[in-house]
């Protein structure tokens, strides 16, 4: 083959190329140390000396030639398959999504919730207090000095001699008081976790909850106690549910009542029973001196929910473990119940 057939042939030979392997075959066979511009590079010693350079210059051009068009199609090789695979790849955005995996509220928070609007839209703020609480807010502000009884009702958490986890959310009406100075009305519902030492089963946990109720002012009489409760048990119960009072006694207040609310079950044959889901009473004297507020001109009624309770009786919970475990399955089934009520 002479050059220029030996440029034809590469002409002819490079559209046929498909794929980057045989382009480098192809370069081999012209441009490689045994390829055809090698090979007929050799016939120039056979050439007159004076034609040699004129040859030498022709073959160079076109191996510079071939080289150029190998590199070409190279690029133009590697162009097509990235196209090739971003089609390949192209995301169809008309596809629906997947569903997203929503969670749901704990039917204990709702029951929280439901209670916090309740009382704000009746004029209650709503208070935080803390739940590493001092001996003297805990049980001493409350009426329960050093070595009371009642503090057996309530074994504690502690973590130093006066430090402790607070056994219950009324620390909160002191810390309240406090901070009115002496000025009333005050108004003011507390909802938090509180801590005893109780061993973990069905109806009892080391942690629970608790709502606070606190109402200071001028003339606030036991008859107001018992509308605010009625009014929050029919709330939360619709009007027909059956709730009755029975004299109890707190420390802090005087007098007390529990409550307890009606329920109904398959195995008591269509008889009442009846769950305590709330202690209350007027605020102790006592402790309303303690707290900077003239017990003369004021008097006050406080009130301390179980959420648990409430929750477990509406939905008809049974073992109170399970508010705590956050389970999906719980929870979620949960949460289209508490919206269908
Ligand atoms: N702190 C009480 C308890 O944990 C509940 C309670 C009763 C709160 C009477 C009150 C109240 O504010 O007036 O058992």
């Amino acid at each position: 083959m002479n050059l220029k057939e030996i440029k034809n042939e590469f002409e002819k030979l490079i559209i046929e190329i498909k794929d980057e392997k045989k382009l480098y075959e192809l370069k081999v066979k012209f441009l490689g140390k045994k390829g055809m511009l090698t090979e007929i590079m050799k016939k120039a010693k056979t050439l007159e000396p004076t034609e040699r350079p004129a040859f030498g210059k022709n073959v160079n051009e076109i191996k510079e030639y071939i080289n150029q068009k190998l590199e070409n199609k190279k690029e133009s090789l590697i162009k097509k398959s990235v196209e090739e695979k971003l089609k390949k790849e192209e995301i169809d955005i008309t596809l629906p999504s997947r569903n997203i995996d929503f969670g749901g509220i704990n039917p204990l928070n709702k029951i929280i919730e439901d209670v916090e609007e309740l009382f704000v839209s009746m004029g209650y703020s709503v208070a935080e207090g803390p739940e590493v609480e001092t001996d003297k807010f805990n049980f001493e502000m409350l009426n329960l000095p050093k070595n009371h009884p009642a503090r057996d009702m309530q074994d504690s958490f502690y973590i130093t001699k006066e430090l402790l986890m607070r056994t219950q959310t009324s620390p909160v009406q002191a810390r309240e008081m406090l901070k009115a100075e002496g000025k009333c009305p005050i108004k003011i519902i507390c909802p938090g976790k509180v801590y005893r030492r109780d061993n973990d089963d069905s109806t009892h946990s080391h942690q629970f909850t608790q709502i606070e109720g606190l109402v200071v002012d001028e003339n606030i009489k036991f008859s107001d106690l018992k509308g605010t409760l009625e009014h929050l048990i029919k709330t939360l119960f619709g009007k027909d549910r059956k709730i009755r009072l029975r004299p109890s006694f707190f420390p802090f207040t005087e007098p007390s009542v529990e409550v307890d609310i009606a329920w109904e079950t398959e195995d008591n044959n269509g008889e009442e029973k009846w769950l305590e889901v709330l202690g209350a009473g007027m605020v102790h004297p006592n402790v309303l001196k303690m707290a900077g507020i003239d017990s003369e001109k004021y008097s006050g009624f406080a009130f301390g929910i179980g959420p648990e309770r409430i929750a477990m009786l509406k939905y008809g919970i049974t073992d109170i473990r399970i508010f705590y475990e956050n389970d999906i399955r719980f929870i979620k089934q949960f949460s289209k119940e508490v919206e269908e009520k």
